[in-house]
């Protein structure tokens, strides 16, 4: 996972860590947080440590190796603050949302044309599914039309956020629930869209199968945006599915990819 540039780290507390949550932290081997930084800040911020390593207990093995490539690192206070940046900044995605949301919301590539999301999917009366929902941004194009629209996100803070912002707005058809993508907690058959935006393609079969059990029968799926503009593995895993695509521009991150498909067959066959 490469680093993202979604807020100034620069005065962030490194006990901004505190607030991540067991599946953010499930990421951090993932990310290209660069070693030594890491085992710098992490000699000068024990509780960090202590939560990292009690919050997920698969982490040990990897922090244990961090450590043991860098034994005995004794720093100044300006040197530790560097490190803490560094680390910071290899994890910006997933600390906007823990610490401000309202940041993310802003962000300018979210100012795509949602025109682009209601040409693939008529949302009239439908009942919707928006998985990593975020702070929103499908989900609140969907609502204008849908008949329910849950809108599923794992991080408990984005989920408050987007509580209220819906709360703001007047909607009463959304519903923001606790979930994953690669375990719906919905049953078998229950929506007739289900969508998502920048969350599909870590675990493309698992994903994949799991939106597959929970569409009903002649339903749609819908990512958008479900990938870069490239044919990486993503892309052909989704084309084999016998998914249409098209393009469009994100603003200031690019040409992004929409993906779309009507599922057909019975509820055992679905394909
Ligand atoms: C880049 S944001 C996109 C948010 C929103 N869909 C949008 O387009 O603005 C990715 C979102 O997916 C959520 N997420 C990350 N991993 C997830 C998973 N395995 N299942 C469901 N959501 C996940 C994150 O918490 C975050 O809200």
């Amino acid at each position: 996972m490469g680093k993202l540039d979604w807020m100034d780290v620069s005065d962030l507390s490194f006990n901004a860590l505190l607030l991540l949550e067991k599946m953010q932290l499930d990421y951090l081997p993932k990310m290209e947080i660069p070693r030594k930084e890491l085992a710098v800040a992490l000699k000068a911020n024990p509780a960090v440590e202590w939560y990292l390593r009690h919050k997920t207990a698969w982490l040990d093995s990897w922090l244990d190796a961090v450590k043991e490539e860098n034994p005995g690192l004794t720093l100044s206070r300006e040197r530790i603050r560097r490190a803490e940046i560094a680390v910071l900044e290899n994890m910006s995605d997933w600390l906007v949302y823990v610490v401000a949301p309202e940041m993310y919301d802003r962000l300018d590539f979210l100012n795509w044309d949602s025109q682009e999301l209601r040409e693939v999917a008529d949302f009239q009366g439908r009942r919707v599914i928006d998985l990593g929902a975020g702070t929103g941004r499908l989900t609140l194009v969907a609502a204008e039309e849908a008949a329910e629209v849950f809108a599923v996100e794992p991080v408990a803070s984005l989920r408050e956020y987007l509580k209220e912002k819906a709360e703001e707005r007047g909607y009463s058809n959304i519903y923001v629930v606790d979930g994953l993508i690669e375990a719906i907690p919905f049953p078998g058959n229950f929506a007739d869209i289900i969508m998502g935006g920048h969350v599909f393609g870590e675990c493309c079969l698992q994903e994949y199968r799991e939106m597959l059990r929970v569409v009903k029968p002649g339903g749609k799926l819908v990512l958008c945006p479900g990938n870069n503009d490239c044919d990486n593995e993503v892309h052909d895993f989704l084309v084999s599915r016998s998914f249409q695509w098209s393009s469009f521009l994100e603003p200031g991150d690019g040409l992004k990819r929409k993906y779309w498909k009507k599922v057909t067959g019975s509820t055992l066959e679905k394909g």
